[in-house]
């Protein structure tokens, strides 16, 4: 127990680490927090700094939900533990320690997360996610939508995950709030090839 809450409290830490406002400052682009649609994530340092900042910041945000899961998977933890362990890698993008607990939505840190306990499950949701940004142009569609699906997919894949991953997509749902109201008054930024959006 005492080594799951210390994973438990790392991966917070980890998660914690916001890629997109550490890549904006290191590039000197825009705060992410305050340009684009406000929000510290790949997505938004698309719209503000282009491909190779916001490849980045997926890698990053995806590596430090990934790490601890693995360290977690490596030591032999539990599924439960594992559970936990994603959502708190989750929780510190959404609830930074770093950034005055003013986060992202949780995407890629929950792709990254899932990937060392289920390396299928987790490339499934990459695909359709990938897919649905390519049918929809909207990122924030294709994350709520790949949401919708995850604790859908879990079952198929691995049924110890449901509940962690039912969490998770919670999460990711409640934090696209201000998304599904951009979208029902018709102003979400579409995902496009230019560099700013
Ligand atoms: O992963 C976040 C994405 O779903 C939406 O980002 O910047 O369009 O609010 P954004």
């Amino acid at each position: 127990i005492a080594i799951t809450l210390l994973m438990i409290t790392a991966a917070y830490i980890a998660g914690s680490i916001s890629s997109a406002i550490l890549v904006c400052k290191l590039r000197r682009l825009p705060d992410p927090r305050t340009n684009g649609s406000g929000n510290p994530g790949a997505t938004n340092v698309l719209r503000i700094g282009g491909a190779s900042s916001a490849a980045m910041v997926l890698f990053f945000d995806m590596l430090k939900g990934a790490a601890p899961s693995y360290i977690g998977y490596k030591i032999g933890l539990d599924a439960p533990s594992l559970g936990f362990i994603a959502i708190a890698a989750c929780l510190g993008h959404i609830f930074p320690l770093f950034f005055g607990f003013k986060g992202g939505k949780g995407v890629a840190t929950a792709f990254g997360a899932m990937a060392p306990i289920g390396g299928d499950l987790a490339i499934t949701l990459m695909i359709t996610w990938a897919v649905l940004v390519f049918i929809t142009r909207y990122s924030s569609v294709a994350a709520m939508a790949t949401a919708v699906l995850a604790p859908v997919y879990t079952w198929f894949f691995d049924e110890r995950f449901v509940l962690p991953a039912a969490m998770l997509s919670t999460l990711i749902l409640i934090r696209h709030k201000d998304n599904i109201e951009r979208l029902r008054i018709g102003e979400e930024s579409k995902v496009s090839r230019k560099k700013k959006a």
